[in-house]
């Protein structure tokens, strides 16, 4: 089940940024398809823990690449991994103690992560090119 559909607009054109925003759409799609299956077994279990860890990754690699550069939108870019971050650990939590999962907290994510490239990210991704790739 596809319920994050990779699109030209999404790109940033920094490619392990592009490949690892890839895989999490990915992740997402992996939830979605043991969602069809079951709310709370353990491949749903083993797809939101591989989310969680591949997200976690990914979100340390941008935040160490924005404080490189010294980007000035980092403090607020970090609340928003954050939060994403802590929405997963509820889950996470929730699962553990048996509770099923909503199938539509897929359709979440692949919202989030959409909106996030496109405004968050795409907000660092111009500062680094008006800052260091047009000198
Ligand atoms: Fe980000």
């Amino acid at each position: 089940m596809t319920v994050a559909l990779w699109n030209s607009r999404f790109e940033t054109g920094i490619h392990v940024v592009d490949a690892q925003h890839k895989s999490l759409f990915e992740a997402v799609n992996r939830l979605a398809v043991s969602l069809g299956s079951e709310t709370m077994g353990d491949s749903v279990k083993e797809s939101l823990d591989f989310l969680a860890k591949y997200a976690l990754e990914h979100f340390q690699m941008e935040e160490h690449f924005m404080g490189e550069m010294a980007y000035p939108g980092l403090t607020a870019h970090i609340v928003e991994h954050a939060r994403l971050m802590k929405r997963v650990q509820v889950l996470q939590a929730r699962l553990a103690q048996g509770k099923p999962m909503a199938k539509d907290v897929t359709a979440f994510f692949a919202g989030w992560l959409k909106h996030h490239i496109c405004e968050t990210d795409m907000a660092y991704v111009r500062f680094m090119k008006v800052n260091y790739q047009e000198r």
